[in-house]
């Protein structure tokens, strides 16, 4: 099989690791002798049963799930959560907290004010997102249903290094960091994660979700948004999305093989500290976020000119190095560094970096 890939810098869907794509492929028409792909088994069947067991199992295993918290797997992605997470925890004229720290976290407000009251606890958008607030600069609510903030900032290139607290259940959205370090599950009450960036293609949202908080939901929930239905059915009140829970299955073994979390903390420390360590000498490239508040998945960087940077993200494409741009409402360059880039991806940009500085000086 080919294994002439480029890296991939894109901040989701993003890059798989190859042996997992290789033992997909290898599968892709027949499963483990049943004559079929995982694409066209019934959900109900034994075969599909037992992936979806051993997935939910190893999801446990990985990520130290503890025996408090169940795992569900949702449709919608991410942005379904940011309804779910509402209509299932805010009760009937409620409120909650949330932290905006960048896009996501400020849609997750939007989407939430909906259902019921939104006090917004924090707000960085007068330094353009560049910073994660500390737990002193939090203003918390006494009555908050809970506390939402968003782990990593996947546009701006900020990421929390801590789990803020509360006197109320703490929801994080960890779309753009899940599996990439160790996290204390239990000190929160949910925690979500739209799976195309560390854990499988795009299309599904897996849950943590705190048990005591099951049954809290609006009576105008739709079904397939309820925590409580999706847990009593197992994931299963309609079809769900079989192959990602495969994929995300496959990805959880190479995580294991890998050494866990500790293993990809360590690799998102060495691929991060190569590019800000470039960055920390340049005098052509800066870092967007603030030192003490910087992604070690998507970093965010610029030249002092657009032109200038769309010129860097044409010719780091012309050598394999693509989707560097950064999002469209920030500009600049955004390298998506997650648990699936290879250190000599990192390494190649870096070189290329380099090059480039010395050329447009
Ligand atoms: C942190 C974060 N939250 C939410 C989303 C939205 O995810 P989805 O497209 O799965 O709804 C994204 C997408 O990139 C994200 O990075």
């Amino acid at each position: 099989m080919s294994t002439q890939r480029i890296f991939n810098f894109s901040a989701g869907p993003s890059m798989l690791p190859l042996p997992v794509l290789e033992k997909a492929a290898s599968e892709l028409t027949n499963y483990s002798g049943s004559g079929m792909s995982v694409m066209e088994m019934s959900h109900r069947s034994k075969a599909y049963k037992d992936i979806f067991d051993e997935t939910k199992a190893l999801m446990r295993e990985v990520l130290s799930v503890p025996d408090t918290h169940e795992i569900i797997f949702m449709q919608g992605g991410a942005t379904g959560q940011f309804a779910a997470v509402a209509m299932n925890l805010m009760g009937d004229g409620g409120c909650a907290d949330y932290a905006v720290t960048g896009n996501f976290s400020g849609l997750a407000a939007k989407e939430a004010e909906k259902y019921g009251k939104v006090h917004i606890c924090a707000d960085t958008s007068p330094k353009k997102h560049t910073y994660i607030p500390r737990q002193e600069d939090l203003d918390l609510s006494p009555d908050a249903s809970y506390l939402h903030y968003c782990a990593n900032n996947t546009i701006y290139g900020t990421e929390w290094d801590y789990v803020p607290a509360a006197n109320c259940p703490v929801v994080a959205d960890m779309s753009s960091n899940i599996l990439s370090k160790p996290v204390d599950i239990a000190a929160h009450g949910v925690i979500y994660a739209g799976v195309q960036k560390n854990m499988a293609p795009a299309g599904m949202a897996a849950v943590i979700i705190d048990r005591s908080l099951l049954g809290r939901e609006m009576p105008i929930t739709p079904t397939i948004l309820s925590y409580r239905t999706t847990v009593e059915k197992d994931s299963m009140y309609n079809t769900p999305p079989t192959y990602n829970i495969y994929i995300l299955g496959l990805t959880l073994k190479w995580v294991k093989e890998m050494g866990g979390l500790s293993g990809m903390e360590e690799l998102r420390e060495l691929r991060s500290g190569m590019l800000y360590d470039y960055l920390d000498n340049s005098s052509l490239f800066s870092g967007c976020a603030e030192a003490g508040s910087r992604s070690k998945m998507n970093v965010t960087f610029r030249t002092a000119s657009p032109e200038l940077d769309a010129k860097f993200v044409k010719e780091a494409a012309a050598r394999g190095l693509v989707s560097l741009a950064g999002h469209r409402i920030v500009g600049g360059m955004r390298a998506s560094i997650y648990n699936a880039m290879p250190p000599e991806g990192v390494r190649k940009l870096v070189d290329f970096m380099g090059e480039f500085e010395l050329h447009n000086r």
